[in-house]
């Protein structure tokens, strides 16, 4: 019998347990889904950062991790592990995360603090069309390229930024660093989906903060390290940048004391942008455990030389 350990931690069995169980049934999986077992005899871990285990060696018969976060910096460094790591892709998460981004975006593309927070009495200010609004994703992978295409569907005028080329893409799109400062130039809102790695920390420093237009809106739903704190509030001091609204920090929660928090031109919001969702992240566990024991290739694993 297959054996899965639910390693994702006790806080989260509760949600898990049911769709896990009808999605293994359902994929024609039989298997033992427990959340403590002898190492040994473990088949498949499911795991999410923050779990108890982190010494991975004793899972000798382990032949894949099945990470339910979409992002893997806190995991794909761990040396112990020399299994294949899949990260999630989750139709459920992704949904989320353009709702996110297309709301936030809608929000400074049609200037709506000004009349929610009463700041320009009778003052007709008409937003141009989002066809006139230049954004740019940082990122064009699952994420990111869902939300791009969902402001393209919107009309907004958009282009994207990765780190390969994506020729024939339905997305206007630059790679690499020379790419970087060319998109910048013309971005009037930036939404970063990128992952964290060595490459992408700090990657909106001082310099290119500065490369892009006054007024700009940046809104980061990616990670906290993509963005150089002390340089955006500089920015956002001076005035040359309009607004941050970020979702991901550093260190998590944000600190009490932290300038974000009380700044009046940046939103924080608590790392809601984008949840795993139990019941469709349940089926996308399933289908790579049944690929697997099918001898398939696995889906979505990690590139631990890229760190993504
Ligand atoms: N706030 C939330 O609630 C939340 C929820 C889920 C995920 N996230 C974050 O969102 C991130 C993106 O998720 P995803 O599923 O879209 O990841 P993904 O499918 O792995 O896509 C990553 C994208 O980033 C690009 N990239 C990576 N390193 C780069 C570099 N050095 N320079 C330029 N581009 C680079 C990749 O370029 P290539 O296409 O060329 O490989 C790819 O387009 C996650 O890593 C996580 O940090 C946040």
């Amino acid at each position: 019998m297959t054996v899965i350990l639910f390693a994702a931690g006790d806080a989260l069995w509760p949600e898990y347990e049911g769709p896990l169980r009808r999605a293994l049934e359902q994929a024609g999986i039989t298997a033992d889904l427990v959340c403590t077992a002898a190492p040994e005899d473990v088949d498949y871990i499911i795991y999410a950062p923050g779990s108890p285990l982190q010494d991975f060696t004793p899972y000798t018969s382990c032949r894949a991790v099945l990470n339910l976060w979409a992002g893997v910096e806190r995991i794909v460094g761990n040396a112990t592990l020399t299994q294949p790591l899949c990260r999630m892709v989750d139709p459920g998460l992704t949904e989320g995360m353009v709702e996110y981004v297309v709301g936030h975006v809608l929000r400074h593309h049609l200037g709506m603090d000004r009349y929610i927070l009463r700041a320009t009495g009778w003052q007709q200010i008409v937003p141009p069309l989002a066809r006139e609004r230049r954004v740019l994703v940082l990122g064009l992978g699952e994420l990111g390229l869902a939300c791009a295409r969902a402001l393209a569907a919107l009309n907004f005028d958009v282009q994207g930024w990765s780190r390969t080329e994506k020729p024939g893409l339905d997305i206007p799109a630059h790679h690499g660093a020379a790419g970087l400062e060319t998109a910048l130039r013309r971005a009037e809102i930036v939404v970063t989906l990128l992952p964290r790695t060595a490459e992408t920390e700090n990657l909106l420093d001082a310099e290119r903060l500065s490369c892009l237009p006054s007024g700009a809106v940046i809104i980061n739903p990616g990670r906290g390290a993509l963005i150089d704190d002390t340089a955006l509030l500089a920015a956002l001091d001076a005035g040359r940048l309009a607004h941050a609204t970020l979702d991901v920090f550093r260190v998590e929660p944000l600190p009490e004391d932290h300038p974000f928090r009380s700044h009046p031109r940046v939103t924080v919001t608590p790392h809601i942008a984008a949840d795993t969702r139990a019941s469709s992240a349940a089926r996308v566990v399933a289908d790579n455990i049944r690929r697997d024991l099918a001898r398939l290739p696995l889906l979505h694993v990690v590139d631990r030389q890229r760190g993504y």
